[in-house]
């Protein structure tokens, strides 16, 4: 069974509200119809009833007893005006901005999610992944605990033998352009949790990534993800989790063993983590496409779950991210 399986059977298994803000977009409304008809999760879809309707109609996606909700109309609007403005008040953020960007779909899924009237987000299909992230940093915020919000790639592998049966999580891929050792440590702190939560990794083994194993090298970036390393086990002290080391070490058991002697982690990791977003996001990528994964994508590190998708999503990535999304919520 592929993780997604899991995930959607999961998913079904205590249906969760997820909103669509993207309502009226082409692909949105057939994703909308599967997740409804296959059990996935409740879809709303947000925006003008008549847009989404025609949209559906066009695309011969029958969605009927799907919630279609209009910012424009909705007596929510000013309830969630009034929540922005009072989070936001202090950076500039008027009554009046606070109203349009209520009226902002992307804002009032968002304040859905926050206010408990959704129970997570998916959005993407057209908007960019900074358009989608920044409301949900500026007003859902990250779990108590946890400083950052990151993200993870679920890297599906055709090598049942790497990683934990086929699978490894890879962090952060999406996020954060340089993180601090500080950031770095609370990004190995939540893929672990992904993996646990989201995959059924009963026992996450992170391995904080570098060009040096162990010492090899020196050199500032390095000292940086030692660092990390350290703050990570303070921060989760029972948690599996080694560095720095190299990808090699990291998931060839006979190199983790010759090159990090004794380590818990070496040569068995399934969660990795890359030192910045330039390494993590050429690094998923290199795997999909030259090492023949399927990667799946979620943040972590939010209060609420929220998920974006690539603008080049088919019908089948809304449906999946959605399942993704609903299991994130049931945690
Ligand atoms: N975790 C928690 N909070 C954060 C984070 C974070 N990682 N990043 C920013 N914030 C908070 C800030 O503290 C700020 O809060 P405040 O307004 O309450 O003070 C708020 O979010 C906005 O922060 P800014 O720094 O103004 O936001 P910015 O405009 O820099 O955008 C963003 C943040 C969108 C995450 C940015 O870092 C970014 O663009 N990252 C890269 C995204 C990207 O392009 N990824 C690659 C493509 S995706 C792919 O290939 C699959």
């Amino acid at each position: 069974m592929s993780i997604i399986d899991g995930v959607k059977a999961k998913a079904r298994a205590n249906l969760k509200t997820i909103v669509l803000p993207e309502g009226d977009e082409a692909r949105t409304v057939q994703a909308a119809q599967i997740i409804k008809s296959e059990g996935i999760a409740r879809p709303i879809l947000l925006g003008k009833a008549e847009s989404v309707l025609e949209s559906a109609k066009k695309q011969g996606a029958d969605i009927s007893g799907i919630e279609i909700i209009d910012p424009e109309t909705s007596p929510l609007t000013s309830k969630y005006a009034d929540c922005i403005y009072e989070m936001r008040k202090n950076k500039g953020v008027s009554p009046e901005d606070a109203l349009k960007l209520a009226l902002d779909p992307m804002y009032y899924g968002i304040m859905m999610v926050k206010l408990g009237d959704a129970d997570g987000l998916v959005s993407g299909a057209v908007h960019t992944t900074g358009d989608m992230l920044r409301p949900a940093l500026q007003l859902i915020k990250t779990k108590p605990g946890i400083k950052v919000v990151s993200s993870s790639f679920l890297m599906e592998l055709p090598n049942p033998e790497i990683g934990w049966n086929g699978l490894l999580v890879y962090s952060d891929c999406v996020v954060m352009p340089c993180p601090t050792a500080e950031e770095l440590a609370h990004i190995a702190v939540s893929a672990a949790d992904t993996a646990k939560t989201l995959c059924g990794i009963e026992e996450p083994r992170v391995a904080l990534l570098s060009f040096s194993t162990k010492g090899s090298a020196k050199h500032e970036l390095v000292s940086k993800v030692q660092q990390a390393t350290q703050i990570a086990h303070e921060l989760a002290p029972d948690l599996i989790l080694d560095g720095e080391m190299q990808f090699d070490a990291a998931i060839v058991p006979s190199i983790g063993a010759s090159k990090a002697k004794g380590s818990p982690v070496a040569g068995k990791a399934n969660v990795l983590v890359f030192p910045d977003l330039q390494a993590g996001n050429i690094g998923y990528k290199i795997t999909e496409r030259l090492g023949g994964a399927r990667a799946y994508a979620v943040l972590q590190g939010l209060a609420k779950p929220c998920n974006d998708l690539s603008r080049g999503c088919s019908v089948n990535d809304i449906v999946t991210t959605v399942a993704l999304t609903a299991v994130q919520a049931q945690a």
